[in-house]
């Protein structure tokens, strides 16, 4: 399917971003959903991603964070905090080692110089892991993580080996091929 048509069929069905067809595809195939409560959604504007949890997992309570406002979501909580910052929550903070899954899409802002960008894709994606190992159930949670082909990602996927027990990492249909963008998943079994 071309990129495009993502889109349209996001807009369609309703869902804010045509970002979801790729988390759809991940929660497919590391078949995810299963024993699923308390999600925490990082970098979730507009909502797309808040939305499928919604949809594919009722009963779930997903706790969204990003530093852009976020229109209202039924059963989603959203708080307008970097991730820098998301210990300032008492919410989220109450929930630490009881969240199942959190998913990050967070993308900073590019400056164009691939040694900054590189180096400041590596920090959030090394603070999405901490926070991740912090808030999860360290008894079976999981971590569904974005990041990009760069010189850092042999790293961060060895940072996150030293943590889950089952790594992976997938490049969806729905993501661009020109784009960099991968993602990595990690179960704690
Ligand atoms: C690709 S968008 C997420 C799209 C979303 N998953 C969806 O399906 O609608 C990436 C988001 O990361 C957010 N972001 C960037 N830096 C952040 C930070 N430090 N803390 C929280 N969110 C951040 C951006 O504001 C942006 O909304």
């Amino acid at each position: 399917m071309y990129a495009d048509n993502w889109s349209i069929k996001a807009k369609n069905a309703g869902y804010r971003s045509r970002a979801i067809y790729k988390l759809e595809e991940i929660l497919q195939k590391t078949k995810s959903t299963t024993g699923i409560r308390n999600v925490l959604d990082i970098g979730s504007a507009p909502g797309g991603w808040s939305q499928l949890i919604r949809s594919k997992i009722k009963n779930s309570n997903v706790y969204a964070i990003d530093i852009l406002d976020m229109p209202n979501i039924e059963g989603v909580r959203f708080f307008n905090v970097s991730i820098e910052n998301i210990d300032s929550i008492t919410e989220i903070r109450e929930l630490k080692d009881k969240f199942d899954l959190v998913i990050s899409d967070l993308a900073p802002n590019i400056s164009g110089i691939a040694a900054v960008d590189n180096e400041n894709i590596y920090d959030l994606n090394v603070l999405t892991l901490n926070t991740a190992i912090k808030y999860l159930n360290s008894n079976k949670g999981s971590l569904i993580m974005k990041t990009f082909q760069n010189n850092k990602l042999k790293s961060l996927r060895k940072k996150m080996e030293l943590s889950f027990e089952v790594v992976q990492t997938l490049k969806p249909a729905a993501s661009k091929k020109q784009s960099g963008e991968i993602f990595l998943y990690g179960a704690i079994k």
